[in-house]
């Protein structure tokens, strides 16, 4: 099937081109991100694949449906970047990669948290200019520290194993708490005690309106003084400005993050040459303290390759009119 690729990178060719050997699709690759404004660019293609930072608005699904499109694949697990009401109306079949590997994601927060509570990233750049002091890189043990899990799915139950793994007492919040992890000993809890208790706090689920801005004001203020955030699930389950405004009180420890609210239109990208537009991203990155990588949680061998073959087996599927085992709706 012809397959219209957009918003990709040198290393999802890689991994496309070599799955694809087992499936024999046309693939076309568009640097641009699938947008309302790009959207026309797909005419006359059966199926699109898009990423995170795509907007298939109810605008540019309506341009694809326009142009022929019948299926959007997402090649990320996350789909709050898609109007699936619209997608259903215009008859468009929406199919994502639901699990890849939960354990790249959950070990890049592990790398998060321990590079911000050990200021490896301060400690790199220092070294390399020569500067061999301490000051300012005192961390704590993790051993023996509470760390709250939200979200218990797929990653975040990796990521309180992990953390399990440490020695250190698991909190968890989840709307379905797992039965493996109860009998590892991580306790379920309220919201409101997990962010009393923790010292350490990782977010991992999905972005809807209940979990929109989750870390707000009100939360940072709850939360332990010291305590490090770290966020590798969407940018926008914080609000950024709280945050800024806790790291600028000295309440938050530290931050890593692998997502931001606005980061649309800025990570996957290479903007060294020009000037940061975004205040609040380049205040962020002002602060010592906090980490940012641009959304590259996922990115191991092993989630590329299972991500292009999920996704190229999807399309497999629609073409060959079977069910569509990853399709999401707005049902759910
Ligand atoms: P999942 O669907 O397996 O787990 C999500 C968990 O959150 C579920 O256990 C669900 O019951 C829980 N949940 C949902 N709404 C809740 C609420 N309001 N309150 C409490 N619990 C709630 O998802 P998975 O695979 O673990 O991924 C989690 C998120 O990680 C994705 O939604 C995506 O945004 C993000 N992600 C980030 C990547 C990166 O590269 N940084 C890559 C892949 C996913």
């Amino acid at each position: 099937m012809r397959l219209a690729l957009f918003d990709t990178q040198s290393y999802e060719r890689v991994a496309f081109e070599a799955a694809n050997a087992a499936f024999g699709h046309e693939l076309t690759w568009f640097e641009p991100r699938l947008i309302a404004e790009t959207a026309a660019l797909a005419a006359g293609f059966p199926a699109v694949c898009a990423f995170v930072n795509d907007r298939l608005d109810r605008a540019a699904l309506t341009t694809l449906e326009d142009g022929g499109t019948r299926l959007v694949a997402l090649r990320s697990a996350g789909f709050n970047h898609v109007d699936l009401d619209a997608a259903a109306a215009l008859g468009l079949a929406v199919v994502r990669v639901p699990a890849y590997s939960p354990h790249a994601v959950a070990e890049h927060a592990v790398a998060l948290l321990l590079s911000v509570n050990r200021r490896i990233h301060r400690a790199h750049s220092r070294v390399r200019e020569g500067n061999f002091q301490l000051d300012g890189f005192v961390g704590f043990d993790l051993v023996g520290k509470t760390v709250g899990v939200i979200g218990t799915g797929r990653i975040g139950k990796v990521f309180a194993r992990i953390m399990c793994g440490f020695g250190c007492r698991v909190l968890a919040h989840d709307v379905a708490p797992d039965a493996d992890l109860i009998a590892l000993g991580v306790v379920y809890t309220s919201l409101d005690a997990l962010y009393r208790e923790s010292d350490i706090l990782s977010l991992h689920v999905p972005l809807t309106p209940d979990t929109h801005h989750l870390i707000d004001e009100a939360v940072l203020r709850v939360m332990k003084r010291g305590v490090v955030l770290v966020n590798t699930s969407r940018g926008a389950l914080v609000d950024t400005r709280a945050l800024i405004d806790a790291l600028k009180r000295g309440h938050l420890g530290a931050a890593g993050l692998d997502v931001y609210e606005e980061e649309e239109g800025i990570f996957f990208r290479d903007l060294s040459d020009q000037v940061l537009q975004d205040d609040v991203l380049a205040r962020l990155l002002t602060f010592p303290n906090v980490l940012i990588t641009a959304h590259q949680g996922f990115l191991t061998h092993e989630a590329l390759a299972n991500i292009a073959h999920t996704t190229l087996d999807s399309v497999r599927a629609f073409e060959a009119g079977e069910p569509l085992t990853h399709q999401v709706s707005a049902a759910g």
